[in-house]
């Protein structure tokens, strides 16, 4: 690897996944990991295992079916998380613990309740015994940049001492800006000896919209890790977005000289299936990725392009491949084409799958004239979305009228396979629906969010809900894919409540093992 190549860390699946609502299960998790190593990112970190069982068992799954990115696992610096990540990350090609504590004052008083001391010994203590499973240790001094920097430099150098591979600096607050943020890795560079010998990693937050500048200038301070995540989610405001930060170095890279080995081309389709499966939409004038970062809409701007892209354009769409996919299939497509057409989408459906992806494209097919490449990603990710445990839609009816309110009834197969009824008049049809699905299955979700976009342009495009719903505490996200949009958002819905219920049910084994595992005073 060149000098100046940069190692794309992608946390889309950890610090991502711990955006609010954002609860994926392990096919979900998995679909996107093949996807980023499609994309080639050089690390995926595929979750935080101790977390909880769900977790555990996806980072062991991606551990062990995701090949070619180094595949890291998160554990705070406590024995048990670290033996957590050991055995998730163990089968993969090349493993990877990433294990933290917080060097701030801040944290370490009020959150760790703790001392500079301790910090130090658990440093020392986590790397070393992360070192006993595997080659590839990654440290972090949580909250770094608003930590004193000579004792960051000291932890660093212990971490450093018992054989941390690489060392990431985290602006965990966001805080920083690109000077001084640049100054602190300098300062660490002169502080700490060893710090030329191994990988000095950046993991911005994007707080003040600073994330990418500050990942910028990390880079140029000697960094040669970026942590980031598709279309910036995580924490909060979320981490530095990784289309940005690899577009900023691709465009810009005679001035600047850092290179990645990110096949740009498939930044737009992993945008749209981590937008979909998270159900984080993707703001319409989101650099790079945005419905609108290659439109233009003043009749001077295109006048411009027409004459020549350049006037008004720094990148070309092909390169993030937003366009020049003009795979078509219609009604009269069989199941060859629809296989192959997968195929060229990065997609193997075989057997079962394959004959259900099928019946789906018919139905859809039949409705709409086109099924463009981007339906046929939608219709995937769709499918990947129904697990076990889950409530199924069997039917609905929804009687719509300006004259009276709408009234729906609804059937729902429950997880146990009992088929059972609702009905609710409503304000609306979709509040008349969503009501009903609560009658049918006794519970009191109530909505947080509704979204219903349009997969592609066109009177007769697919409809995609997306629904955030609280129940008993927790808060759940689905989507639903369909060309009826009321189908789509009880879909959405109907996933949503499937997903809270395993997210309580999680939740409570969780606090099970926990009693199990505290010692009796
Ligand atoms: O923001 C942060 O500090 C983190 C660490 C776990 C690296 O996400
Ligand atoms: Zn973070």
């Amino acid at each position: 690897m060149g000098p100046d190549r940069v190692i794309i860390f992608d946390t889309t699946l950890r610090d991502g996944e711990q955006s609010p609502g954002i609860s994926l299960n392990a096919t979900e998790k998995l679909e996107i990991a093949h996807q980023l190593a499609r994309l080639g990112v050089d690390v995926i970190e595929a979750g935080f295992p101790i977390a909880s069982p769900g977790d555990f068992e996806a980072v062991r799954a991606i551990a062990r079916e995701v090949h070619g990115p180094v595949i890291a696992g998160l554990a705070r610096a406590h024995a048990a998380d670290i033996e957590r990540a050991a055995e998730a990350v163990r089968d993969a090609d090349r493993p990877r613990i990433h294990t933290f504590i917080s060097t701030s004052d801040i944290h370490i008083e009020h959150q760790l309740q703790s001392s500079r001391e301790d910090v130090k010994g658990s440093a020392r203590a986590s790397v070393a015994h992360a070192r006993s499973f595997v080659d590839d240790v990654e440290f972090s001094p949580m909250d770094a940049t608003r930590a004193d920097v000579e004792f960051t430099a000291e932890v660093i150098g212990i971490a450093l001492e018992e054989g941390a591979t690489t060392i990431n600096v985290p602006d965990t607050v966001g805080y920083a800006t690109p000077d001084e943020y640049a100054a602190f890795l300098r300062r660490l560079y002169d502080l700490v000896p060893g710090l030329g010998n191994v990988v000095l990693s950046v993991h911005c937050h994007d707080d003040l919209g600073l994330a990418v500048a500050n990942s910028l200038a990390g880079v140029r301070a000697g960094a040669r890790q970026v942590e980031c995540a598709i279309n910036g989610i995580g924490e909060r405001a979320g981490n530095a977005s990784l289309e940005e930060f690899v577009m900023l170095l691709h465009t810009r890279s005679a001035q600047l000289g850092f290179a990645t080995g990110i096949a740009t081309r498939e930044i737009a389709r992993t945008s749209r299936m981590v937008s979909r499966l998270t159900g984080y939409p993707v703001q319409p004038n989101k650099a790079i990725v945005g419905r609108n970062a290659f439109a233009h809409e003043s009749g001077i701007h295109q006048d411009g392009i027409l004459k020549d892209r350049t006037t008004y354009e720094i990148m070309d769409a092909t390169t993030v491949g937003l366009e020049g996919n003009d795979l078509v299939l219609g009604k009269h497509s069989g199941r060859h084409a629809l296989k192959s057409a997968l195929q060229e989408l990065g997609f193997e459906v075989d057997g079962q799958a394959l004959n259900t992806a099928f019946k789906r494209f018919k139905e859809i097919a039949d409705r709409k004239k086109q099924v463009t490449a981007m339906d046929l990603e939608a219709l995937v990710t769709d499918e990947l979305r129904d697990q076990l445990r889950s409530y199924t839609l069997e039917w609905f009816d929804v009687d719509v009228s300006n004259r009276r309110p709408p009234h729906a009834r609804v059937a729902v197969r429950t997880p146990e396979g009992e088929e059972v009824l609702g009905d609710f008049t409503g304000d609306g049809p979709v509040d008349a629906i969503f009501r009903a699905i609560n009658a049918a299955t006794r519970r009191e979700a109530r909505l947080r969010e509704f979204r219903i976009d349009a997969v592609t342009g066109g009177q007769d495009a697919l409809g995609e809900a997306s629904v955030v719903l609280e129940l008993g505490g927790q808060s759940a996200a689905g989507q639903g894919v369909s060309t009826d949009i009321i189908e789509a958002a009880a879909q959405a819905y109907v996933r949503a409540l499937s997903n809270a219920e395993r997210k309580a049910h999680m939740a409570a084994e969780a606090a099970v093992e926990e009693a199990a595992l505290t010692p009796t005073p």
